[in-house]
């Protein structure tokens, strides 16, 4: 149960929470949608939304990367340009802004101190503000405008992980909303619950992997010092995220790059036995990325695919069934989580509580 503040049957509340991801999914659909498909949120935020230009999404750390997903989802279901920023930095170095943004803050605490700065600075110009996170009556959902909850129990684990997908899933939640009120074809046509809960499935049947997983952790990681991740697309965006888990909780040295960019420079750490893990999840870049795949098997990489099932080829390692490119990073996204849990377990790393780090960090 996703609510429920005990370890239960697991030996760490991380694997616990990526266990409870389908679950998550399932209440946030029900939560947010009712039988005839209408979405459950403010129609004043909407509005509101409606007379933006501009989407900022100000997050840190896992969060930031569900707003790269976040953007995906914006851009294609509401025709709104979307810039994501990290909460550190723009703070600071605030770019010339648009006529009338608005921003939404994702935070599964709530209480970034990062995140924060940027909340007050921005009310000070009156602009409006949305924060999705995890905990109600949160420093983030008190100060901004509006707030949307992830509903997603509370995650113990230092390593977000079912926040992430939660995230995710409410950011598309949010943009077919949007999407819709504002007649966008595209949003017409994306059925979100339809879409959330093929994700469902999909998650659950890479959960379902676990001990293949394992093996395949085993196989790439275990005795490894580095690793990198690849991806075009969100498959990008997934990489950033796979790779921060692993040095989280693994303390591999852990790198994700768009796979185009790693012939331009990074390909010269590939050695012998170099694990390169690949996402081909998204059709129109799908032989790009494979080429990259050659580039450095060429040059002796180990390499790992994570692939959609129409995507497939015969030697990927990990296939999941067929939803929706904007949605797929919840289900690609799993088994990664998977390997840095049993990479850290494996190396005796405390995977609940990483050296460190804190939960929430409450300091710039
Ligand atoms: C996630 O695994 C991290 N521990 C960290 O990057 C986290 O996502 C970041 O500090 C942001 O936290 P927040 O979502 O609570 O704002």
């Amino acid at each position: 149960d996703a609510n429920d503040l005990s370890k239960g049957a697991y030996d760490s509340y991380m694997l616990k929470e990526i266990d409870e991801q389908p679950a998550v999914l399932r209440r946030i659909i029900q939560t947010y949608t009712n039988i005839n498909g209408d979405i459950n949120m403010s129609s004043e935020l909407i509005e509101r939304l409606i007379q933006s230009d501009r989407l900022y999404i100000v997050a840190a750390g896992t969060s930031y990367h569900a707003g790269l997903i976040g953007k995906s989802l914006f851009e294609q279901l509401t025709d709104i340009p979307v810039e994501v920023v990290l909460a550190s930095e723009f703070g600071y170095h605030l770019p010339k802004l648009s006529a009338h943004p608005f921003f939404l803050f994702l935070s599964q605490s709530g209480e970034t101190a990062d995140s924060r700065q940027v909340l007050v600075k921005i009310k000070k110009q009156n602009y409006p503000s949305l924060t999705i996170t995890n905990v109600a009556d949160s420093t983030l959902s008190r100060e901004a405008d509006y707030t949307l909850l992830l509903h997603a129990g509370p995650e113990i684990a230092v390593a977000s992980t079912k926040a992430y997908t939660a995230q995710i899933a409410v950011e598309s939640l949010l943009a077919k909303f949007l999407g819709t009120a504002k007649k966008i074809e595209a949003a017409r046509q994306f059925d979100v619950r339809q879409e959330l809960s093929l994700a469902a499935t999909g998650m659950q049947s890479m959960i379902d992997e676990k001990d293949y997983i394992s093996k395949l952790a085993k196989k790439y990681f275990y005795n490894q010092r580095t690793a990198f991740f690849i991806g075009r697309g969100n498959g990008y965006y997934l990489s950033l995220e796979a790779a921060l888990k692993l040095k989280e909780v693994s303390y591999l040295h852990a790198e994700g790059f768009a796979a185009g960019e790693l012939k331009h420079g990074t390909i010269a750490l590939i050695e012998q036995d170099t694990p390169v893990v690949a996402f081909v999840t998204e059709a129109k870049t799908a032989d790009h990325t494979r080429s990259n795949v050659q580039e450095v098997l060429s040059r002796g990489a180990k390499v790992l695919i994570i692939s959609q099932e129409n995507l497939v080829h015969p030697n990927d390692q990990l296939t999941f069934p067929v939803i929706s490119e904007l949605l797929n990073p919840l289900v690609a996204i799993i088994p990664t989580q998977l390997f840095a849990y049993f990479t850290a377990k494996a190396r005796g790393n405390n995977v609940d509580q990483p050296r460190n780090l804190a939960k929430s960090v409450t300091v710039e």
